[in-house]
């Protein structure tokens, strides 16, 4: 069962704030958008869209999840970037922090490649599930430690296209 927990208005005034706040510290200069595959996908599509013309966007893959619903707490590179860091400001961009493993290894790699500088944007979190506790400079939602799917977010693949989040409950007949 799908329990809607942020609507689509929501998920579009968040955005609109975090593109303001990362226009207030970066005023024109260029961004890299770094999309963490796949979840990424509609965050970096509609947040890029914001944030006018000077933008460079790259992807970059890691496994840590496995299709199940905890982390394996193992985060691999399975597709590296194209674009060098080096003198780029660059903003990685995720779905969501959980555990925090993923963005934690993300920010330790990508410092040693020499950005001018370098943060982390998240349309969720779920501060009760860290592990390890990460810097996350732009934040759309806090959520209950419940697993979410939309807007990016999937169960095996599936309801990634749900244009809102909701809480995948157990009960799936009724979906
Ligand atoms: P972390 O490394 O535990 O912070 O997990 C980050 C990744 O796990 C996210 O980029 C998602 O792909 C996945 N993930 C974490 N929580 C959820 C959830 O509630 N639904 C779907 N995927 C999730
Ligand atoms: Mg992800």
């Amino acid at each position: 069962m799908l329990v809607p927990i942020v609507t689509e208005a929501q998920i579009n005034d968040a955005l609109d704030r975090i593109a303001a706040e990362i226009r207030r510290d970066f005023g024109d200069e260029p961004l890299l958008l770094v999309g963490v595959l796949k979840g990424s996908l509609y965050v970096l599509a509609d947040l890029s869209r914001r944030l006018g013309p000077n933008v460079e966007i790259d992807f970059v893959q890691v496994s840590s999840w496995h299709g199940g619903r905890s982390t394996s707490g193992i985060v691999q590179i399975r597709k590296d970037l194209d674009i060098s860091l080096e003198d780029r400001n660059v903003i990685v961009i995720e779905d969501i922090i959980d555990s925090g493993l993923t963005i934690q290894h993300l920010r330790e790699l990508f410092a040693t490649r020499r950005p001018k500088c370098l943060k982390v944007a998240a349309l969720l979190s779920k501060p009760e599930a860290r592990q390890v506790d990460p810097h996350v400079e732009y934040i759309g939602f806090e959520i209950p430690n419940e697993f979410v799917v939309g807007y990016g977010l999937d169960d095996k693949e599936r309801y990634r296209n749900l244009p809102y989040i909701a809480i995948l409950r157990e009960d799936e007949s009724v979906s």
